[in-house]
């Protein structure tokens, strides 16, 4: 009897719960369909039609897919920016850089005294209207920050634009640059970002390459929030151009754009995108994680912009991998490194308990798990071996990385004697 009753309060929970996603995504759908969107409409609401996106690219490093400009021309991008190519440095010239940070008041950038001292730091304290450099608001993480320094600099920027997050080391950060900020600083070449006129900080395409955001998707997925949110912020940031199929680009908000790409797009644009940040009704995450995936619309037209992971590395920071199989190599082992050291952490865990145990009778009832003699020294050698051939590998890369033909071959870049990096 109870059982029966159990099994019905299931059905109709589970039947209530089918009803409820069904409304949602109706009223989703009806609310895309309101939108004061003149084009893309269509793209928005799944309505069963064949799917026309491109085949996802499955070789993750070696693909460049961003848009090659020509060398002599204004290209013309996906949402209509004329985007023409920065103005011509002779080789080894200088550029002035800036790193554009923002933080709460009880965090701080201390760490940043490791950077080359003529980065100038531009740090904004998004929780103190007081503070010398703050933004209007604390919304949007750091998308208000980095919004307010370029409405607040447009027409005295340096050459160089840095905008990172306030962290010394994140996840995100590449891992040939130990995931430290301060590295980034360091052997970011300003020639790449000054000839790309934008660089996403990250080399690697996971997470966020080739596509990540369906923009179209009339469902909503529960760990990508924003892309419900990018559908319905389209059409005031981007007003006229029709909503893309996909986005992507590596993740995490990190980037470098030249003085040049950032006066190419008018004022306007910028407080357009500041005014739907203040304005809007989503979440401080959610519409911080909106630009996560529109930096690349924003600064290149493009909605899906993702550079090869070897040649970003190369060209970008001068670790220089001179052939594809290095660099997987590389990070084979990078990662086998990572296991060991886990399985490592595993066996001293199980050894700490067995050293804990006082009465050996009852080591039966206490189920302790008995690790492998002799196993953690097996593992501390494979260790040892792992990164000194990672450290020999990674300095070999930076000093094939000083050839400035080097970087340009690695990047099918074409090169002559004298060109510097
Ligand atoms: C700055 O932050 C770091 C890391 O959170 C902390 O260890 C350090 O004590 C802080 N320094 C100052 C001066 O607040
Ligand atoms: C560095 O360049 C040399 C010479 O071209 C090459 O043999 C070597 O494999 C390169 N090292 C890496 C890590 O790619
Ligand atoms: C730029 O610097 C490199 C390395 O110092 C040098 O080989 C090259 O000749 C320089 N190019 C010019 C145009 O000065």
């Amino acid at each position: 009897m109870i059982f029966a009753k159990r099994v019905a309060l299931v059905a109709i929970t589970a039947a209530l719960c089918i009803i409820y996603f069904q409304l949602k995504n109706r009223d989703y759908s009806s609310t895309l369909q309101s939108l004061s969107q003149s084009v893309g409409l269509g793209e928005l609401v799944d309505d069963g039609q064949e799917d026309t996106r491109p085949p996802v690219n499955k070789q993750q490093h070696s693909q460049p897919t961003q848009p090659q400009a020509p060398s002599n021309g204004i290209t013309t991008s996906f949402t209509g920016l004329h985007l023409p190519p920065s103005t011509f440095r002779p080789p080894n010239s200088t550029y002035t850089r800036a790193v554009i940070m923002g933080h709460l008041t009880i965090e701080n950038t201390t760490f940043l005294s490791l950077a080359p001292p003529d980065i100038q730091q531009y740090i904004y304290i998004v929780d103190d209207l007081s503070a010398p450099l703050h933004t209007p608001m604390n919304k949007g993480h750091e998308a208000m920050v980095y919004l307010t320094y370029i409405l607040d600099h447009y027409d005295s920027l340096p050459d160089i634009n840095i905008f990172m997050h306030a962290h010394q080391r994140a996840w995100h950060t590449p891992e040939l640059l130990n995931h430290e900020a301060t590295e980034v600083l360091k052997r970011l070449s300003s020639e790449r970002v000054w000839r790309e006129g934008y660089m996403n900080l990250r080399c690697h395409w996971d997470p966020g390459c080739p596509e990540r955001i369906y923009p179209g998707r009339s469902y909503r997925e529960n760990t990508k929030a924003e892309e419900v949110a990018v559908a319905r912020a389209w059409a005031e940031m981007f007003p006229g151009v029709s909503i893309p199929d996909a986005l992507g680009a590596p993740c995490c908000a990190q980037f470098a754009v030249s003085s040049d790409r950032i006066t190419n797009i008018p004022r306007e644009n910028f407080e357009r995108y500041r005014n739907w940040l203040i304005r809007t009704k989503e979440s401080d995450w959610v519409s911080g994680r909106v630009f996560e995936y529109i930096w690349q619309v924003i600064f290149t037209g493009e909605p899906k912009v993702c550079p090869d992971s070897r040649a970003c590395y190369c060209d970008g920071y001068g670790i220089c991998f001179t052939t594809h199989e290095a660099f997987e190599e590389w990070f084979g082992l990078h990662h086998r490194w990572g296991d060991a050291m886990k399985e490592l952490d595993e066996w001293e865990q199980k050894a700490k308990i067995i050293d804990q145990v006082k009465d050996w009778t009852k080591i039966e009832q206490k189920k302790v798990e008995i690790p492998v003699p002799g196993k953690n020294w097996e593992l501390k050698e494979e260790i040892d071996r792992s990164l000194q051939t990672l450290i020999d590998m990674r300095v070999e890369a930076i000093r094939n990385g000083t050839d400035p033909e080097v970087r340009a071959s690695v990047a099918g870049r074409s090169w002559k004697l004298g060109d510097g990096y």
